[in-house]
């Protein structure tokens, strides 16, 4: 087995636990696989998105097991959604970012959830059913292959915490920019992790990679993927600290990873 189809099964066995626990696992407990921050191993999913930046009301207004604690930032609040805009969320998870969205854009707009874990997307299409959201939908997809939209189609694309969980970045935001609207209608706006020193390949840990480690590139070289999938006015709208990792046999000083948020623009 390649070791990209190895680390994609990993990937969904691990969100698949996560989706099952319903957010009560730790992310950094030993069985490990999600993004979070040590503190996100001790409060509750709705502490820990707030922690990143949702606010209280936002999450009030969403279903609330879909809040999983997932999320290194929050790009709803960058994204300016408006009433009947078309919106993608990436690596929707439990469909935190997709219920915030559906309650903006109203029934004249349409929000689509895309996640490569079934137990993801069936726990998103629960709550969908359940709270009568009737301009929602979630599909399956890699987003990292094809993203299961059409061309030019999309007006703001979100993503939290999952690009760096793909292989190759630049192929994901080319997929990214094949879907959105073209002549400055279509925005990407997405939060994500970075670091400050890449890993070789050859010595990637599989379950730091899986918890949002191992396959964070550094900012300028995630920046300039994005620039090399076409995007143009990428801006960065705000960065953290996020956890500075222990020194170990791979690195001679500590690794820091950050969030950031990012706005890219399709012109
Ligand atoms: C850290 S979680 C974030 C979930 C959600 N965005 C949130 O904030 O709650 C990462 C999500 O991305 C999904 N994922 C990982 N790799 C993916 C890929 N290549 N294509 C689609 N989804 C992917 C996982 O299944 C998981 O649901």
């Amino acid at each position: 087995m390649s070791k990209q189809l190895n680390r994609k099964n990993k990937i969904q066995e691990q969100y698949e636990k996560i989706a099952m626990a319903g957010g009560s696992l730790s992310c950094c407990s030993s069985s490990g696989g999600c993004c979070g921050t040590a503190e996100t191993a001790v409060v509750s999913p709705i502490e820990s998105s707030k922690t990143v930046g949702y606010n209280q009301s936002n999450l009030e207004s969403i279903p609330q097991s879909s809040i999983l604690g997932l999320g290194c930032g929050n790009p709803s609040t960058f994204a300016h959604i408006k009433e009947g805009d078309v919106v993608v969320d990436l690596g929707s998870g439990a469909g935190i970012d997709v219920f915030i969205a559906s309650n903006i854009v109203k029934e004249t707009g349409k929000v689509i959830g895309v996640d490569i874990t079934d137990a993801m997307l069936d726990k998103a299409r629960k709550y969908t059913e359940i709270h009568g959201y009737h301009n929602v939908e979630f599909k399956k997809g890699d987003i990292e292959e094809k993203i299961p939209v059409d061309d030019n189609s999309v007006d703001i694309v979100t993503s939290n915490c999952v690009i760096n969980l793909t292989t190759n970045k630049e192929k994901t935001f080319r997929e990214i920019y094949r879907i959105l609207k073209p002549k400055g209608k279509g925005k990407m706006i997405i939060s994500d992790l970075v670091t400050s020193k890449e890993i070789d390949a050859d010595s990637v840990n599989i379950d730091n990679w899986c918890s949002c480690i191992d396959g964070t590139l550094t900012k300028e070289n995630y920046m300039g993927s994005i620039k090399k999938a076409g995007f143009t006015n990428v801006e960065i709208l705000d960065e953290k600290l996020y956890m500075e990792l222990e020194e170990d046999e791979r690195d001679q000083e500590k690794r820091q990873i950050s969030s950031i948020s990012i706005r890219a623009v399709k012109e």
